[in-house]
């Protein structure tokens, strides 16, 4: 194991996409960010700088944080963001995961901007748990925006209207031939025939799904969200914003051109959701230039069942040195329903006269505000046991009220009540250890949609989903307690329920909340403060002195 140190520049540039030059705040200078290359076991150091005009933090989408919770990231949650001019340093561990994983900044929307790749492979000596692979190839779907991602996320928070969606997805920063003035920008990567090459994929974009197919070539899914899988054969990849997949080719196709493509899966209508696709080329080599390369067969837009497909046939594996149980004895036993909903004028930070009911999300009727402006992230006022002005410990176990979550045909009263849901900072005290099951259920008060559920701190076994309501009696007997998909996020279905199930034993705070970045402003979010251990090596330890303060 050793020690893999980066220092990243956050300041902004000006760079030329959709023919015009536009400002982005962006780490060293590209689009996306550096990557960090690192094994399983080792450290890794990030010296940030912030020389952005915007105060930010920085964090590394599924990585543990085991006992390094002050390095998580998650403005207001784990630290005050790095003012414009300050720096901060990130040091974490990558013990016992292994896979893809990406960074991205955690306030306002700029992460839009400010993300990167995370690789981790198996340490020296030790291998991959499938055949080698001849070369490994990243893929990151990312989103391109004319305005200024900084700009758009206060006008989603301020205003009732959903946000305007982004003018062009981007594979490794290039949007494609498929939009103006981006004929050069096309991703492209050579290969040599009749070899087997590793594809990285990372979903980056802020608020889209993807389809991801390569014509004539079918896909083995190896791990997702750095977390190994049962291989897995398909030719569509799915994914949510924040997770990973890494499949594997196999280059036995006639030498010659095949694109690579990204369409939105778009899991409930919605207005003005860009359906514009991307795509990359993959040129065997020996190819004639002049050959045009062939296009592959695309779901529809709001093919759930493949989507549906997709999600739930991955399985974990089950025994051999990665293999992770599941943990089979459940302390705490949680129902939390989550969607869109209103709140009201008193109780919203943008501008709104009485009356009118802006536009919010929930979790057990509860819409999540970041504690900002008081004096303390989260993890501060927990290591320092004073919590009362920061946050509050009642995050609910179960939604105040039962009702048809998917199909609402609750009285009006109830269903005013759940649609104007408060803004609050509740967490849920978690004992250090205990085994926590969560029922993961979508709502349909305002608008069904699939939400992608990211939980910080932890991975965790997804053992069934489904749609409709859960109903425990008939859903319970499918758990899979053998070999089910870990992750990170779970894109939970349209209009239906996931089951997880985690051991809390890693002491802080930890966010939980919607990887679609409209919706963490709006609330859809709660965060779990898991109890130190019995020793001083098992509690958080204490803060570092260049955190920076509120
Ligand atoms: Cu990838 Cu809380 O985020």
């Amino acid at each position: 194991a050793t020690v893999v140190e980066h220092t990243f520049n956050v300041e902004d540039v000006s760079i030329q996409r959709l023919c015009r030059s536009q400002v982005i705040t962006a780490v060293n200078g590209t689009l996306p960010g550096p990557t960090i290359n690192a094994r399983e076991g080792d450290a890794v150091i990030v010296h940030v700088f912030n020389k952005s005009p915007y105060n930010l933090t920085l964090h590394w989408h599924g990585v543990i944080q085991f006992l390094t919770p002050w390095s998580d990231g998650p403005e207001f949650v784990t630290q005050c963001p790095i003012p414009s001019g300050g720096s901060y340093t990130y040091k974490f561990n990558l013990t016992g995961q292994e896979g893809t994983l990406w960074w991205h900044a955690h306030s306002s929307f700029l992460r839009a901007t400010v993300y990167g790749a995370l690789f981790i492979r198996p340490r020296l000596g030790h291998s991959y748990p499938f055949p080698k692979v001849y070369q490994e190839i990243p893929v990151l779907l990312g989103e391109w925006w004319n305005a200024n991602v900084v700009e758009v996320e206060h006008n989603a928070t301020e205003s009732q209207l959903p946000p305007i969606e982004s003018d062009a997805y981007t594979i490794n920063g290039l949007p494609s031939d498929l939009y103006n003035c981006s004929q050069d920008g096309t991703y492209q990567v050579k290969v040599k025939q009749g070899k087997t090459y590793m594809l990285r994929i990372i979903n980056a974009a802020l608020n889209a799904q993807h389809f991801f197919k390569i014509a004539n070539h079918t896909f083995t899914v190896v791990a997702v969200d750095a977390l190994y899988t049962k291989p897995y054969k398909t030719d569509v990849v799915v994914l949510a914003p924040g997770q990973t997949v890494d499949v594997l080719i196999t280059t036995n196709r006639p030498v010659g051109s095949y694109y690579m493509v990204f369409k939105p899966y778009q899991s409930a209508p919605r207005v003005a959701l860009n359906g514009n696709l991307t795509r990359g080329v993959i040129t065997y080599e020996g190819a004639t230039s002049a050959a045009k390369p062939i296009m592959p067969d695309l779901p529809d837009q709001t093919d759930t069942p493949t989507a549906h497909k997709f999600y739930t046939n991955i399985t974990g594996l089950a025994g051999g040195p990665h293999w992770v149980p599941v943990p089979r004895h459940v302390d705490e036993h949680m129902f939390i329903t989550f969607g869109l909903s209103f709140t009201t004028c008193n109780n919203f930070s943008g501008g709104c006269t009485d009356g009118q009911r802006p536009l919010s999300a929930n979790m057990n009727n509860e819409s999540f505000v970041l504690p900002r402006g008081r004096g303390a992230s989260m993890l501060e006022a927990f290591y320092f046991n004073n919590v009362s002005h920061v946050y509050s410990r009642d995050f609910p176990n179960q939604p105040p009220v039962v009702f048809d979550y998917t199909r609402p045909t609750i009285t009006r009263d109830t269903s005013f009540a759940f649609q104007m849901a408060p803004k609050s900072t509740k967490v849920k005290v978690l004992k250090f250890n205990s085994t926590v099951e969560i029922v993961l259920q979508n709502t349909n008060i305002i608008a069904a949609e699939n939400h992608p559920m990211h939980i910080h701190g932890y991975n965790f076994h997804v053992l069934a989903q489904g749609f409709g309501n859960y109903n425990a009696t008939r859903d319970e007997p499918k758990f899979n307690l053998v070999n089910p998909q870990i992750r990170n996020t779970i894109a939970v279905p349209v209009g239906g329920w996931a089951v997880v199930r985690f051991q809390a034993n890693n002491p802080g705070v930890w966010l939980v909340h919607c990887h679609l970045e409209t919706h963490l402003p709006w609330g859809l979010a709660m965060a779990f403060e898991v109890e130190n251990g019995p020793t001083l090596s098992l509690s958080v330890p204490p803060p570092p002195s260049n955190l920076p303060k509120c």
